[in-house]
Parts: structure tokens; C-alpha cells; sequence
């Protein structure tokens, strides 16, 4: 089952639209690494999501039931999240922010010590919020998420900021959950933070979904350069440059978004041409090659 859907759900202020018909769909435990260059709407959409705005186009569905005024808050009790700044009291303790948090939302100490645990803060409940490291009051914030045992958690950006250390911690953090049964929603703009946490993904540029999918159908949806080995590469470059574009780098030309087809055609011409071609192969490619194409390159 999914546990969120979007139907073409979309946010405009004025006239600047920025979240545009998108589709969101969230497998249920699954950790899904919500992408997109700074400003491409991943905030505004969590928080649509979280019914925090309003959405000027579109619908929310959590859990299979759609969210409206009716059903919102017996939706949200089943979300825990945590967006832009962390929360709590800066002059009171993590413990005294927890009971804060217990009160309100009617929970057992049970389930502040137990989410307490899976963050590691119970060393550092007595100190004061003001006085904790960034990471510190990234758990906290995570732990106040967890409490209430939410079936899906939303996370925004929640590596901003920490150390590599930190970034890890989330991580291993993240992964637990998601073996736990939780569902997790994080965003990120740096795509190495979340990338072997996540198993989907949705990038997001300029306020549309450019991508929804596993890694592997990342990969499968973005075509690597060619790079072609000539003994004269001028004269090859020559050749193929009325055609499509080429970068030369020493006696390597590098060809892009060309498949397997075209690529037999531009050898086949740089051979008749007499180039002296004598390596052709496939780029490799990153992840963040990927998404550098997607987001800035916009090819899908
Ligand atoms: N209340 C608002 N009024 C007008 N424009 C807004 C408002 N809130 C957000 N925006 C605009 O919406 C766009 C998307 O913002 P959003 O915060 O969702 O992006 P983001 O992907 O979370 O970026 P970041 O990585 O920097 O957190 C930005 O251009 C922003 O300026
Ligand atoms: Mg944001």
C-alpha cells in the first residue's frame, strides 16, 4: 500500500507556481529521499502534506483516505515530522521539552523513553536545549517526531548542517526505523546525504517531480556519455560537430545523450572518415551525475 499519494497536487502564490502537479507515491516502509536543488519546493510540499499550508491545486491522501477538514486530524496523528528548524525550548531541558510533548499529545512515558532511546539522548536529557550541539537538537527534534509512534515520518532536511559524523548517525537512524516498520520521508538538496539510505526517490526541480523511482530506475532512465578514443581528434570532432555536440579532452571526444544506435552511426562515419578511432565506451556515471542532468540539464 502506499502510504501517500498526491494527485497532482500544486501551490501557487501569486503567479509564481511553485509546486506543480505532482504525484507523490510512498510505499509504505519503504525511506523515501525527497530531492531538489535549494527553492524546488520540497519544503512547501511537506508541508501540504502535513496540512501546514494549503494546497492551491490538488489532493493529499494518507493512509488511503483523503486529508480534509474532516479527517485531518485523525490523519496527522498518525505522522510524526519535523521541518525546517528544529523545535523545543532553548531554556529548558530535553527532558522538560519531552513532557511538554508527552502532556500535549496525551502519550506514556513509555513512549518518550522509548524514542528517547532510539535517538541516544538519554545522556543528555538534563541539559539545557540552548546549550546542544546541532546534532544534539536534530534528535531531540526526532525523538519529539517518533513519540507519538507515527506510521510515517517526515523529516526535512534533517542532515542540515551536521558533521559527516552526524550525517551518519541519521542515517544508520533512518535505516532502523524504516526496519521498524516506520515509513520515512526526507529531504535533502545534497544528494550523497541521502543516498544509500534511501530505497526511492523523488527529485523535484523547479517544482515538478522530474523522477519517482527506485535507484536502479534512476540509472535506467538517464543515458551516460559515450567517449570515443581518435588518434586525430580534431579531425573527428570536425566530422561530428555539424551533427551533435562534442567536448574534447586531449584525444578523447566526450558524446552526449546518445544511444546505443547513434552511437554505432558515429563510429561507423568516424571509421569511413579515416579518425583513427581506437576505444569507444560508455561513460561511468554517478548518482550525482544523474541528478546534476535531471536538475540542471532538465533531460527528462
Ligand atoms: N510564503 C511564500 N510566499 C511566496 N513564495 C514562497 C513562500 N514560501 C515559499 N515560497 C517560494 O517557493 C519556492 C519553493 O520554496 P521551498 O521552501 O518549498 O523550497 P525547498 O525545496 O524547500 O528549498 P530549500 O532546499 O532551500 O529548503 C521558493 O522559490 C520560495 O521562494
Ligand atoms: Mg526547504
Amino acid at each position: 500500500m502506499d502510504i501517500v499519494r498526491t494527485h497532482s497536487l500544486g501551490k501557487r502564490y501569486d503567479t509564481h507556481t511553485v509546486v506543480d502537479d505532482v504525484n507523490l507515491r510512498i510505499p509504505e516502509g519503504c525511506v523515501y529521499g525527497f530531492l531538489g536543488p535549494n527553492g524546488s519546493g520540497k519544503s512547501t510540499t511537506m508541508k501540504m502534506l502535513l496540512s501546514l499550508i494549503r494546497p492551491t491545486s490538488g489532493e493529499v491522501e494518507i493512509l488511503g483516505r483523503p486529508m480534509n477538514h474532516g479527517t485531518r486530524r485523525e490523519l496527522l496523528s498518525h505522522i510524526g515530522s519535523l521541518i525546517e528548524a528544529p523545535p523545543g525550548y532553548g531554556h529548558l531541558t530535553g527532558a522538560e521539552n519531552l513532557r511538554i510533548v508527552q502532556r500535549s499529545l496525551g502519550l506514556r512515558a513509555e513512549q518518550i523513553e522509548r524514542a528517547v532511546a532510539t535517538v541516544r539522548l538519554q545522556e543528555h536529557l538534563d541539559k539545557k536545549v540552548k546549550n546542544y550541539s546541532l546534532g544534539m537538537k536534530q534528535r531531540l527534534g526526532i525523538a519529539m517526531a517518533l513519540a507519538r509512534e507515527p506510521q510515517l515520518l517526515i523529516l526535512d532536511e534533517p542532515t542540515n548542517g551536521l558533521d559527516p559524523a552526524g550525517i551518519e548517525e541519521i542515517r544508520g537512524l533512518l535505516r532502523h526505523l524504516a526496519e521498524h516498520g516506520v515509513t520515512v520521508m526526507v529531504s535533502s538538496h545534497l544528494l550523497g546525504e541521502i543516498d544509500k539510505t534511501a530505497n526511492m526517490l523523488g527529485i523535484l526541480s523547479q517544482g515538478r517531480l522530474i523522477f519517482q523511482g527506485t535507484r536502479d530506475e534512476l540509472f535506467a532512465a538517464s543515458t551516460p556519455d559515450v567517449l570515443i578514443d581518435a588518434i586525430d581528434p580534431s579531425r573527428a570532432s570536425s566530422i561530428l560537430q555539424q551533427k551533435i555536440p562534442v567536448q574534447v579532452d586531449d584525444h578523447t571526444l566526450r558524446l552526449s545523450g546518445i544511444d546505443d544506435r547513434g552511437t554505432a552511426q558515429v563510429v561507423a562515419e568516424l571509421v569511413g572518415a579515416n579518425a583513427g578511432v581506437y576505444g569507444v565506451r560508455r561513460d561511468d556515471q554517478s548518482l550525482e551525475d544523474v541528478f546534476m542532468n535531471l536538475t540542471k540539464g532538465g533531460r527528462l
